[in-house]
Parts: C-alpha cells; sequence; structure tokens
C-alpha cells in the first residue's frame, strides 16, 4: 500500500475476514474448539503470535560517574548506572539473547538550550562509544529529545513560556547526529515536534550516515504513564505540561497523520507510545500502513505490574508474558520494554 493511501474502512472493521472464512461450516457437536486447546503441543502448534526474545529491546538510563547502581523508586529492578556499571549489566543481557537497548542519560547539568544532549561529550555518546566498543554486537538505539537536559524540563526550545517547533529542529538533528557520530545503530526521536523526521534524516544523510535507520515516535500520547520515567529521568516538565506537543489520548484517526508524515519524512519504523492502553492504535497503524511498527510498553504500565505483583496481587510472570503478547498481537513487530530482561529469562525456560 502507497503512503497516504491509509483507508478509512479500516478504523471501523479492523477484522475484514469474511464471516464464512472465519467459521466452520460445521456446528456443535462436530465442531469442538476445545480439542485443540486439551494438549500444549496442540496449543504451541496453533498459536497465532510468538512472542521472542528477539522482539524486545531494553531501555537502560546511564549517568555519570562510576560504581553508580542507584534503584528507580517507582521501577523496581530498574537502575540508574555509570557506563562501568552498565557494562556489567548488558553481559547478562546480552547472554540472555537480547537483540539491543535504547539508552536513556542523566547530563550533568541542564540548561536552557539542552546542550549535553549534543555534545560530543555528552552522557549518551559516551556510553554510546563504551558500549559499542565492548558489545559490538548489541544494537544500539538512542532516545533523541532535550527534556532529560533542559533546565526547564520541555522537550524544546522554550521562548515566553511556547515551547517552539522549529528552532528546536536543528538542536534535535545536531542530538541525533552527536549519537550516530559515537556510534549509535538507529536514533529514535522522541520529542514529537513537527518535522523532526525530516530534519534528522537530512543531517544524517548530509553526514553520510544514509545508511543508519531512524525509529520515530510517531505516536507519542501525552500521558500519565510516563509519571515513573519522568522520576528516572528528572524530566519533569518545570511549568505547564507536554500537551502542545504530544498527542491527544482521545484521537485515533489523527495517530494515522503523524504517522503517514513521519513516513513521508523518512521514518524506517514507527513508534506507538504508551502501548497497552493503545493497542487498537498499534493495530490501526499496522493495518492501514503495513510498516514495521514498534510499541513502547512504557514506565507506568511496569510500575503498575510491579505493583501488583510486589503484593502478591497478581502472577508476575505470567502477566508480563500476556501484555507483552497482547502487543505483538495487536501489529507490534518489536516491543521496548523494562520487562525485557525478566521476560527473556522466562520466555527461555517456557
Ligand atoms: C522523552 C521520553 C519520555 C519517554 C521516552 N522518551 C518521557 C516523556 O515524554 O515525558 C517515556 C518513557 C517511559 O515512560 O517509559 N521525551
Ligand atoms: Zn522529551
Amino acid at each position: 500500500m502507497e503512503v497516504g493511501s491509509w483507508n478509512q474502512k479500516a478504523l471501523t472493521s479492523n477484522l475484514q475476514i469474511p464471516f464464512e472464512r472465519l467459521v466452520s461450516n460445521m456446528y456443535f457437536p462436530v465442531f469442538r474448539p476445545r480439542r485443540l486447546r486439551a494438549k500444549n503441543s496442540f496449543r504451541q502448534l496453533i498459536r497465532e503470535t510468538r512472542l521472542k526474545v528477539t522482539d524486545l529491546i531494553y531501555p537502560v538510563f546511564v549517568c555519570h560517574g562510576k560504581g553508580i547502581r542507584e534503584p528507580i523508586q517507582a521501577m523496581p529492578g530498574i537502575y540508574h548506572f555509570s557506563i562501568d556499571t552498565l557494562q556489567e549489566e548488558l553481559k547478562i543481557v546480552q547472554a540472555a539473547g537480547i537483540p539491543g537497548i535504547i539508552i536513556f542519560g542523566l547530563p550533568k547539568i541542564k540548561d536552557e538550550r539542552g546542550s549535553e544532549a549534543y555534545a560530543p561529550d555528552g552522557i549518551v555518546s559516551r556510553a554510546v562509544r563504551a558500549v559499542k566498543d565492548k558489545f559490538p554486537g548489541l544494537l544500539v538505539i538512542t532516545d533523541v529529545c532535550l527534556c532529560a537536559y533542559t533546565s526547564h524540563g520541555h522537550c524544546g526550545i522554550v521562548a515566553e513560556g511556547e515551547i517552539l517547533n522549529d528552532p528546536t529542529l536543528e538542536l534535535l538533528a545536531k542530538t541525533a547526529l552527536s549519537h550516530v557520530k559515537a556510534g549509535a545503530d538507529m536514533v529514535a526521536p522522541s520529542d514529537m515536534m513537527d518535522g523532526r523526521v525530516k530534519t534528522i534524516r537530512t543531517q544524517l544523510d548530509h553526514a553520510g550516515f544514509d545508511q543508519v535507520p531512524i525509529l520515530a515516535y510517531a505516536v507519542k500520547y501525552t500521558s500519565a504513564y510516563y509519571g515513573p520515567f519522568r522520576e528516572a529521568a528528572a524530566s519533569t516538565p518545570q511549568f505547564g505540561d507536554r500537551q502542545s506537543y504530544q498527542m491527544d489520548p482521545a484521537n485515533a484517526i489523527e495517530a494515522l497523520r503523524e504517522v503517514h508524515l513521519d513516513l513521508q519524512e523518512g521514518a524506517d519504523v514507527v513508534m506507538v507510545k504508551p502501548a497497552l492502553a493503545y493497542l487498537d492504535i498499534i493495530r490501526l497503524v499496522k493495518d492501514n500502513f503495513n510498516y514495521p511498527v514498534a510499541a513502547f510498553n512504557v514506565s507506568g504500565e511496569y510500575a503498575m505490574v510491579k505493583a501488583a505483583a510486589q503484593r502478591g496481587w497478581v502472577d508476575e510472570s505470567r502477566l508480563i508474558i500476556e501484555n507483552l503478547t497482547a502487543m505483538r498481537r495487536a501489529g507490534a513487530d518489536f516491543i521496548l520494554t523494562y520487562h525485557a530482561l525478566e521476560a527473556a529469562q522466562w520466555l527461555s525456560k517456557a
């Protein structure tokens, strides 16, 4: 399907299989769906969705310093790592068969223009160099945004209380280029400014990196599910909120426009974020564009599961595998998830 020819009909009928092809013309007692549920080997044979360790990308938080492994309060099992301890952790990640990580950085200083985001020796670029040096086979994706680096905590440049779009683009492109120069395999802009994919693509191509793909956070909603992340990245906006750039959770058709634009601007993979409350959006994007789709199983989704599990209210491993499988079933080709490491361990035992 051509980009731009997404069809409105799919909005109302996702399941486009004619009724006669969906059901057998035999009815009970001849037709008994339970027969193929009776044995695990049967169930595996007819399983429609596979969740594999190679579908998972592990998000990591990196800070300056040495020997740091600081727990993040609302995300049990997730830490701030300095580069040395991150490398220790990545031995386990790689041994678990996880194909890649996405790096989030914590800068030394924050300023108006988020300078450390694009400094050649900024925390992310340093981490990328160190990780690619020790783990050349591990995919390293970087989150491209300014909010963790700006004193005001917004994802773009601020003037008179407004978040400016076009002046921000240049800084985002500089950030992406600095990560790629450090050796990043893929860049993931998460800022939701208009036109950033095009600006980044142009900048990377111009610098000779036309082979480095862009994973666009194409459909990123304003969400309370980012709460724990903002604690982890110290990126809570100091005034206002992100509603002037992130999407309204009530909108689905607008999500298709966002995807359309990002693909036209050169995105290689489009992401939907958060995941669980937006499975319908993942399905819409997959059905309408048939491009690679990623889902971000975000910090608040992780925190909810952990909180319930710590109280013994849910069966943790089953719940997590069920959630991740649902994201794949909805149409996500791969998933960025803080559960990656534990899920990888359970999947290898299953
Ligand atoms: C930065 C960014 C955020 C997340 C990924 N990149 C936070 C935000 O937009 O406030 C959220 C990740 C998560 O909650 O796990 N723009
Ligand atoms: Zn941001």
